[in-house]
């Protein structure tokens, strides 16, 4: 004999959610981090039932595989045809014969649910002893909801559907929410009295609760202290709204644990995401998934951080980052793309328009501008100039880059992986590097430069350049640098461009 179930949840997701107008199932819904099913099963979660079922129909497939991701351990039950509420239920606690105890029957659509009034509403229930318990709440708006119908001594009596209701019933604003306690066996007993004599002809789970009572059975109303936590989701509209309500939610929470928000209307933060005391978030920032900021980092402004760990003092300006790590008082953008496995060690730069995959930036690294830093390991203390790009794809597979510590990188250099500068070596502004260059060496690629005199005069006759060129040697005036010559010394060239003025072109420092 299998032991039996203290506690059941069920969770009803198989409707379609019609008026979403959506491919996606609409229990799949993305909410700031977690699905609509996710956020429900979340709220369950410290029920810690024996056995949790989602009654799964429409977009059953898509549905059961986000299950298998998010919590593997829920049983998806299908309901092949959605035939109400109530007929829902008792498919769920067919796939359950030994569930016994209480059964909390939640509606896959209600996101804002707190845990904490799940827990309330099965403590009631089951402090109470109660045969059914539903969740209420007085709203300002009832349309289309079902109604709680209390007698003259203000127990409850029905619950009536608005399409079914008088009158008198649809002015009441006490709603159903759409979340129950019940007592196992008295539920099963009910639900195989359901009848479908209703404006839908659906055999509906409310009508548990008239049935109960007519059997003299207790049941109980648990009024929820924030309506706003039972509000569902029908279609985007909604669904825009409770992304509102729960982002204020969210900010207001990490606000009070000593986060600055600074405009907390521009402010998304997932609930899956982590914000560090004295962390300044400035607006137009989102903080998705995993995303972890630090203590005293500055994020934003224009800041989108998915599954990203942003270390103590760290600051990211107007920047993109994916799966990327910001080491403590490291500094992003403004203009950065950070992607997968882009590690950026502590006090390091990844500046202006600069993208960053799968790379270690180590420690007081610089890649300051308009840079691609793709499979690469960067010393600590490298200077990268600007517009370097790691050449890491062949155009079949990648390849690493090292740059050693303190190596020095000219500008507009192409380090053509796979391939290592070593500690302390320079790189002539302009190279392609395609060999390594040795600790402490100057590699240098470029061809030696010639000025070819009075060019633009002969071929360029009648523009303004000539105009100008024709003015400043009437005047003059030195062609701006020694006028190299064919034929002349090559190795000047290089001793040239081997001085940091030149070579980093720190001018872009
Ligand atoms: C239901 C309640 C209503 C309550 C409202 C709260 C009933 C009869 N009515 O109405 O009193 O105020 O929720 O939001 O229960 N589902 C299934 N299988 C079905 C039918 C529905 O799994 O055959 C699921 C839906 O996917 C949804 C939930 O059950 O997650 C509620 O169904 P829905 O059709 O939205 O019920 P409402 O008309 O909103
Ligand atoms: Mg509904």
């Amino acid at each position: 004999m299998p032991q039996p179930h203290l506690r059941t949840v069920v969770v009803l997701a198989a409707g379609e959610g019609k008026r979403m107008k959506s491919a996606l199932p609409k229990v799949l819904h993305p909410l700031l981090g977690r699905t609509l099913l996710g956020h429900v099963l979340t709220a369950a979660a410290p029920l810690a039932a024996d056995r949790t079922v989602v009654v799964v129909g429409h977009g059953a497939e898509q549905v059961r595989a986000h299950l298998t991701e998010i919590a593997p351990d829920a049983t998806p039950v299908l309901q092949a045809q959605q035939l109400g509420t109530g007929h829902a239920v008792r498919i769920a606690l067919e796939a359950v014969p030994e569930a016994s105890g209480t059964v909390v029957v939640i509606n896959g659509d209600v996101p804002l649910l707190r845990a904490e009034t799940v827990a309330a509403l099965v403590a009631a229930h089951e402090g109470e002893g109660a045969a059914a318990t539903v969740l209420a709440a007085e709203v300002p708006d009832p349309t289309g909801l079902g109604r709680i119908v209390r007698d003259a001594a203000g127990r409850l009596e029905q619950i009536v559907e608005e399409r079914d209701a008088t009158p008198a019933q649809r002015a009441l604003r006490e709603i159903n929410a759409g979340i129950y306690a019940f007592d196992a066996v008295r539920l099963r007993d009910a639900l195989g009295k359901l009848s479908t004599d209703n404006d839908q002809g659906e055999e509906y789970l409310t009508d548990v609760f008239g049935l109960l009572v007519s059997a003299g059975e207790p049941v109980g109303v648990h009024v929820a202290a924030d309506h706003v936590e039972t509000l569902g989701c029908n279609d985007r509209v909604e669904l825009a709204g409770l992304r509102r309500l729960l982002r204020d939610r969210i900010n207001e929470a990490w606000m009070r644990t000593g986060v600055s928000i600074l405009d907390p209307d521009t402010t998304w933060i997932d609930v899956t995401a982590t914000v560090e005391r004295d962390a300044v978030i400035d607006q137009n920032t989102q903080l998705r998934g995993t995303t972890v900021v630090g203590a005293q980092a500055v994020v934003g402004p224009d800041v989108t951080l998915i599954d990203t760990v942003v270390g103590a003092a760290a600051t990211v300006l107007r920047s993109h980052a994916v799966g990327a790590e910001v080491g403590p008082g490291a500094s992003v953008g403004p203009y950065a793309y950070l992607r997968p496995a882009a590690r950026l060690a502590e006090k390091s730069k990844v500046g202006t328009f600069v993208e960053v995959k799968n790379s270690e930036v180590g420690p007081g690294a610089k890649v300051p501008h308009l840079s691609y830093v793709g499979d690469a390991t960067i010393g600590a203390k490298a200077n990268i100039g600007a517009a370097t790009i790691f050449v890491n794809y062949d155009g079949v597979n990648k390849h690493r880059t090292v740059v050693g510590e303190a190596a020095f990188i000219g500008c507009d250099t192409s380090l053509i992986a796979p391939v290592e500068v070593g500690a302390g070596a320079y790189v002539a502004a302009g190279s392609a590097i395609s060999q390594d260059v040795p600790p402490g060496a100057l590699g240098v690629t470029r061809a030696p430069q010639r000025s070819i005199e009075g060019w633009v005069a002969r071929k360029r006759a009648g523009t303004v350049s000539a105009a100008a060129a024709e003015r400043a040697l009437a005047e003059g005036a030195s062609a701006g640098g020694p006028v190299a010559r064919e034929g002349e010394a090559i190795h000047g060239d290089a001793e040239t461009v081997g001085r940091p003025s030149t070579a980093g072109d720190t001018a872009t420092e």
